[in-house]
């Protein structure tokens, strides 16, 4: 259990690990390419360790000592059928993007998670993978795992995409990359670009245009080596620890700012906080700079639309800021948040109502109105990563001890949160 007490100040100079999303897809490049791959700035949580342990199942040697990271890949048909399933444990960028390399591949691969995963949506994956000729199997028809795969003998597909999800674009992309002819996807609204960025520094090629992204199948990847940024996901936490307490400030080196990731700093910025950028520079593709990050009163604002994709995994710590901002914030458009590692319109308004916070939630969304004052409370993570960081950034804030139960869910993707936090808390 983490206990969280009041503090008087958050303040200090830090990093914070790998970003999520970039290190699950240099693992996988890194196995699918030729010749090595040295990752630096991986993140050692428990979503990216299981993405190496499914490659080391197929075959791919691979070294992992704390950030540093090791692929030998040996191409893209250099993987081995699997001799047993593949766990994903609680991570859905494994599962879905993998869903789309295994399309490509000619054996048969289950694959399987925890009890978060099988509630989770894959027909949205599944369903262009099967368009394009795999053959795939799942519970209910295929929309719930274990997932069967077996691949091979792709054709390019146009897909116009009814939500603008990251994972289910770059599952197609990469079935792409060894289908016949081209394939591209069109979303509703841009979502995070990582893969397409990565897909370029692997030496491959891919054209956008608006909404649409491009391959043509037959491309093969050359191993390089890969700097991770810090991850924003991650920083977002820390941003809202200064937000919540008056005369705080923090320097957050060397965080990752890909335009598809930045909403949480229009967000900030627009609610009256202070947050500047300094030391920018471009990265393996990849656009990152230090946040200088300071206190200033925040009011509530209108949350909606196009800047959704590019906030949707901090939209429970941005309802805790709101929780300290004069006024409503409304936070719409936003129903992917029910299929994330727990429904979290229902777990937020649960876990933060428990401070004495005002949250409503609406049908895809929901409402904050303050400033309010919180009282420590003792919070279930429900075994949702963010749902247990964004409860102990609240629990700075209020009054008397929080306890979060269920706390080691946050080692999914920010392993070392709690001794970060209490090093800044003064
Ligand atoms: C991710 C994409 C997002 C995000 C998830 C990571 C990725 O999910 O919520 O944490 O790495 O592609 P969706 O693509 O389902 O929106």
């Amino acid at each position: 259990m983490l206990r969280i007490k009041p503090t008087n100040q958050i303040s200090g100079t830090i990093r914070v690990p790998g970003d999520k999303s970039i290190s699950h897809r240099a693992v996988m490049f890194g196995a699918l390419a030729k010749g090595t791959t040295r990752i630096e700035g991986f993140l050692p949580g428990a979503d990216c360790l299981s993405t190496i342990q499914c490659f080391k199942q197929m075959g791919i040697e691979i070294e992992q000592a704390g950030d540093r990271v090791t692929v030998q890949g040996k191409g893209w048909y250099g993987l081995q059928e699997p001799s047993s399933r593949l766990d994903v444990g609680n991570s859905g960028t494994t599962i879905r993007l993998m869903a789309g390399i295994m399309a490509t591949q000619p054996f048969h691969v289950v694959m399987e998670g925890d009890e978060s995963i099988a509630k989770r949506p894959m027909r949205r994956v599944i369903g262009p993978l099967r368009q394009m000729g795999a053959k795939i199997d799942g519970r209910k028809e295929g929309e719930f795992t274990p997932l069967s795969i077996r691949g091979g003998g792709l054709t390019g597909i146009s897909y116009e995409s009814p939500v603008a999800s990251a994972q289910v674009k770059s599952a197609i992309l990469l079935a792409g990359l060894q289908a016949q002819g081209e394939t591209s996807v069109t979303e509703p609204h841009l979502s995070r670009d990582h893969t397409e960025r990565m897909l370029q520094a692997f030496g491959v090629q891919v054209e956008r245009d608006g909404l649409t992204v491009r391959v043509k199948g037959g491309q093969e990847l050359q191993g390089r080596d890969i700097q991770v940024p810090g991850d924003i996901s991650s920083a977002a936490f820390l941003i809202a620890a200064v937000m919540m307490v008056p005369g705080s400030s923090l320097l957050i080196e060397n965080v990752g700012i890909n335009p598809s990731r930045t909403g949480i700093i229009d967000v900030v910025r627009q609610m009256g906080g202070g947050l500047e950028l300094l030391n920018e520079k471009l990265v393996n593709e990849e656009p990152v700079a230090d946040l200088l990050v300071t206190y200033a009163p925040l009011h509530g604002i209108e949350i909606a639309g196009d800047i959704i994709p590019r906030l949707i995994d901090e939209i429970p710590v941005i309802a805790v800021m709101a929780t300290q901002a004069a006024g409503q914030t409304v936070i719409r458009d936003a129903q992917e948040l029910k299929v994330k590692e727990t429904d979290r319109i229902a777990t937020v308004v649960s876990q933060l109502s428990k401070f004495g916070a005002q949250v409503e939630p609406t049908d895809d969304g929901m409402v904050i109105t303050g400033s309010s004052k919180l009282k420590g409370a003792v919070i279930d993570s429900m075994g949702d990563h963010r749902i247990g960081m964004a409860m102990a950034i609240a629990g700075l804030a209020a009054q008397g001890e929080t306890q979060i139960e269920n706390d080691e869910a946050i080692a999914v993707s920010f392993p070392g949160f709690s001794e970060l936090l209490s090093r800044i808390s003064l």
